[in-house]
C-alpha cells in the first residue's frame, strides 16, 4: 500500500503527506525540486514532474493510490496532458486516484473522471492559507486589502482538504465521488479581520478595495489575465451564493477546524 502524492509541498498536499505518515502508510511525495522540499521524514521524496510525463513512470511503481493536482506550471497553468498521465496510471496498475480541483477545468479532470479508474474528486472552496497574502500589509500597516468585503465564504483549512483525500485514499467508498468541501462559518471580510486582529493580538483595519484596484495589484504581481478574472468572478456574486457543506466531517468524522484555529497557528506570520 504505498500512495504518490503530487503538489506533495503544495498547502494542501503537505496535509496529505501528513496524514499519511501519522497512519503509518508508506508515502511516495513528488517534488520538481527534492533538495527544496521541507516534508516528514517519513515520506520517501521523488522528483518529477506532471508536464514531463516520462518522470512519472518510476515514481508510480508499486504504487496502490494516487493523489493529483491539476495543475503545473507558471500561473497556475491548467495541465496540457491530462489524458497521458492517466495512461500512465492504469499502466502502472494504480487503480485509485483523488484530484484536487484547479481554478480552471483542465484536461486531467475530463481524463480522470472519464477513465475506468477508481477516482474521488475534491473540490474546495477557498483556502484559509490565501489569507497569507494578506501578512506584507497586516504587518506593515495593520490593514487587509480586498474587494468584496459583503461576499460570504466558507474557507476551509487546507489541513482538512488533506485529511479528507487521506482518509478517501486510505479508505473505501468514495469511488465516484464530487466533495466539494468548506468550512464551517459562512464570513464576510470584516469578520474575517476580526478574527485574524483576535489571533494576533492587534487591531486591523479592512479597507475594501474596487475590482479595478486588485486586478492592477495582482497584474503587478504577474499573475495570468485569466485567473485573475477567475478570482473576480469567485467573488463578485450574490448574497447566499456560497453555502457550508457538511462533507468534510462526513468523510473524516471530524468537523473542520475553523478560521480562529488558522489564524492561531499561523498568527506568527502577521507579527
Ligand atoms: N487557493 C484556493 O482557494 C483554491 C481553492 C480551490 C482549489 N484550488 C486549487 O488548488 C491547487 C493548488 O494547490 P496548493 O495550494 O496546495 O498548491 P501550492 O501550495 O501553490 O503548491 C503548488 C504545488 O504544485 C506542485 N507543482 C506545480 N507544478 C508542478 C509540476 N509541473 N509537476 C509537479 N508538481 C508541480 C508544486 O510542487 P513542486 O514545486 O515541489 O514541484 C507544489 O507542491 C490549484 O489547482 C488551485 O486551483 C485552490
Amino acid at each position: 500500500m504505498t500512495f504518490l502524492i503530487t503538489g506533495a509541498t503544495g498547502s494542501v498536499g503537505r496535509h496529505v503527506v501528513d496524514e499519511l505518515v501519522r497512519a503509518g502508510a508508506p508515502v511516495r511525495a513528488l517534488t520538481r525540486d527534492p533538495a527544496a522540499a521541507d516534508l516528514p521524514e517519513g515520506a520517501q521524496i521523488v522528483r518529477g514532474d506532471l508536464t514531463r510525463p516520462e518522470t512519472l513512470a518510476p515514481a508510480l511503481r508499486g504504487v496502490t493510490g494516487v493523489h493529483l493536482i491539476d495543475v503545473g506550471g507558471p500561473g497556475y497553468a491548467p495541465l496540457p496532458n491530462g489524458r497521458e498521465i492517466v495512461e500512465l496510471i492504469r499502466r502502472a496498475g494504480v487503480r485509485k486516484v483523488t484530484l484536487l480541483s484547479g481554478w480552471a477545468t483542465g484536461t486531467l479532470e475530463a481524463a480522470v473522471t472519464e477513465s475506468d479508474l477508481d477516482w474521488t474528486y475534491v473540490q474546495p472552496t477557498e483556502f484559509m492559507v490565501n489569507a497569507l497574502a494578506w501578512a506584507p500589509s497586516v504587518r506593515a500597516r495593520g490593514v487587509v486589502e480586498e474587494p468584496f468585503g459583503a461576499t460570504k465564504t466558507a474557507m476551509v483549512h487546507e489541513a482538512d482538504i488533506g485529511a479528507v483525500i487521506a482518509t478517501v485514499l486510505t479508505g473505501d467508498g468514495h469511488t465516484g465521488h464530487s466533495y466539494g468541501l468548506t468550512g464551517l462559518e459562512l464570513l464576510d471580510m470584516p469578520a474575517k479581520v476580526r478574527i485574524l486582529a483576535e489571533a494576533i493580538g492587534r487591531d486591523l483595519t479592512y479597507t475594501e478595495l474596487s475590482a479595478g484596484e486588485m486586478r492592477e495589484r495582482h497584474r503587478a504581481q504577474g499573475v495570468p489575465e485569466e485567473l485573475i478574472a477567475f478570482q473576480i468572478e469567485a467573488f463578485d456574486v450574490p448574497d447566499g451564493a456560497y453555502q457550508v457543506s457538511g462533507t468534510v466531517e462526513a468523510v473524516t468524522g471530524r468537523p473542520p477546524r475553523t478560521f480562529a484555529q488558522w489564524a492561531a497557528e499561523h498568527a506568527e506570520a502577521f507579527l
